[in-house]
């Protein structure tokens, strides 16, 4: 199966990503070309740190242009079929996908890997599976979790178009209608479990569960106040439902990257109004 084949390299990728540590020659062969302070004069040192600050004012200056390089969200969409809005950008880490913006239905992530952590299930399905970025992210969040005696676990990752289909009809007959079916589950394609940088995790305290509960549980509140240090975000927040289009959710996790998690974090957004 065409996914499975694509786990399997994701996998070798996500290892050859472990095996890229410098070796000791590397290291050594680095620290020779490092001058010893100690060998120089004042003047030089003082060279040094123009030169340091000048460094450090062109990073500041290539940071704030990166940023406003950074595509806002009319500039990201295209008429698809039936005049719905369709994102051009479905492989940016920081694509937006929601009731306005569809992701393209053949869109497949070409690096999808599983990501070495607990889940709820034992089963090798394609839920297991995030892009490699998002999925090393993601261990690196739950090795910490488990550090501060945080026992959290992974439910449902990627999410084809297919499976989306089929869990919003199921959810429409469940609920009576697609538009009580849609306040808490997406119309096929605007998903963002189909970019494979959405996680939705849970806990024994919630029961195992994906429930609003799991907030304010104390595996949930640690996911709140940390997750943007690994470049995670609590993507549907409390008060912002008029926003993002869905009720809150403590569960769903997004990854965006460490720079984008730490400003919506730190200013209480959501990831519309970080790209606006
Ligand atoms: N529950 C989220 C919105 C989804 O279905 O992707
Ligand atoms: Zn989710």
């Amino acid at each position: 199966m065409k996914l499975f084949k694509k786990m399997s390299i994701g996998v070798i990728a996500l290892a050859a990503l472990t095996a890229c540590t410098p070796t000791v020659n590397q290291v050594e062969d680095h620290e020779q070309t490092v001058k010893n302070p100690s060998e120089e004069t004042a003047d030089h040192l003082q060279e040094n740190n123009d030169e340091n600050k000048k460094d450090s004012d062109q990073a500041a200056k290539n940071n704030n242009e990166e940023k406003k390089k950074l595509p806002t969200l009319a500039e990201t969409i295209t008429k698809g079929e039936n005049g719905k809005d369709v994102v051009t950008n479905p492989n940016d880490i920081l694509v937006v996908a929601n009731k306005e913006r569809r992701l393209p239905s053949d869109y497949i992530p070409d690096d999808l890997a599983e990501p070495n952590v607990p889940f709820t299930f034992e089963e090798d399905v394609p839920k297991k599976l995030m892009r490699k970025e998002a999925a090393a992210a993601l261990e690196s969040l739950f090795n910490q979790a488990e550090k501060e005696n945080i026992h959290i676990l992974a439910q449902s990752g990627y999410r084809s178009y297919e499976t989306q289909q089929a869990i919003f009809a199921y959810n429409a007959k469940r609920y009576g209608s697609e538009e009580e079916a849609n306040k808490v589950s997406a119309y096929p394609g605007e998903s963002e479990h189909q970019t494979g940088l959405s996680m939705d995790i849970t806990s024994s305290s919630a029961e195992y569960q994906l429930v609003e509960a799991f907030g304010e549980t104390k595996e949930g509140r640690w996911v709140a106040e940390n997750a943007h240090k690994f470049g995670y975000i609590v993507r549907y927040q409390k008060g912002k439902e008029q926003i993002t289009g869905y009720q809150y959710e403590p569960w769903h996790l997004r990854y965006v990257g460490i720079e984008a998690a730490s400003h919506i974090y730190k200013q209480n957004m959501t990831l519309e109004e970080y790209l606006q």
